[in-house]
């Protein structure tokens, strides 16, 4: 017999709870391994050190690499000035829909930060003043590292920074200071686990992986 069009329907099922971002993260920690290299999204006092400390009124674009769910996103965005392009660039897809439904205002591109310098040309920027990496980058293989540096150097302004987030304080104070002329360490001791930031100026010309001069 067909359904009978008058007789009452079925309540709709409500929607499907939302993921928790520290669920999402790490179910992609599992999945992935080294390329997130963390089982949560960073905590707040993380966050707001790698949001500090930059002059956003002389801001023109600042970047975000490796965003995950967006706990410093969301700081950066607290901050920014109208007058400032933030770009917040991830790989993963899913993080993005995160992204973009957390940030609708953002600019969340999907992609793989060794591509930044075509990324940002895509979108009309040549130049960051500031970029802002949650990326896992002792844990990535030299060449990957070298390349995402590479790639981040080559659209910074001579002043520019090169922030990068840690949970495992001071350990690769030698290993960004292969890369850059200058790295300060800021201690995060408020942070569960104590974290920090390495802020690096002045990417070497000998660095690993750097691009040979043209003769
Ligand atoms: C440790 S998680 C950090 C997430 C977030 N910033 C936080 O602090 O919670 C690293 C993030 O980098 C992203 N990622 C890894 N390789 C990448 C690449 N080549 N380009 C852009 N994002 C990348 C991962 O998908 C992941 O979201």
């Amino acid at each position: 017999m067909p359904p009978d069009p008058a007789a009452p329907q079925p309540a709709p099922a409500p929607p499907a709870k939302p993921e928790s971002d520290w669920w999402l993260m790490t179910r992609k920690f599992l999945k992935k391994g080294t390329s997130i290299a963390s089982f949560s999204p960073s905590q707040g006092p993380l966050c707001r050190a790698m949001a500090s400390h930059i002059d956003y009124d002389a801001a023109k674009c600042i970047v975000e690499l490796g965003a995950g769910t967006g706990p410093v996103t969301a700081e950066l965005l607290k901050r920014v000035k109208p007058h400032t392009r933030l770009i917040v660039c991830e790989l993963d897809p899913d993080f993005c829909v995160r992204l973009r439904q957390r940030f609708p205002t953002a600019e969340v591109v999907e992609g793989d930060a060794t591509k930044l310098a075509d990324l940002l040309a895509e979108r009309g920027i040549t130049a960051v003043d500031h970029v802002i990496s949650g990326l896992p980058l002792p844990s990535f293989p030299a060449e990957l590292r070298n390349a995402v540096i590479a790639a981040s150097a080559k659209v910074l302004t001579p002043n520019g920074t090169f922030r990068q987030l840690t949970n495992m304080p001071w350990v690769y104070m030698p290993l960004y200071k292969k890369y850059f002329a200058e790295v300060k360490f800021q201690f995060v001791p408020m942070n569960v686990p104590p974290s920090g930031v390495y802020t690096c100026r002045g990417y070497k010309p000998d660095a690993p992986g750097a691009p040979t001069p043209a003769a």
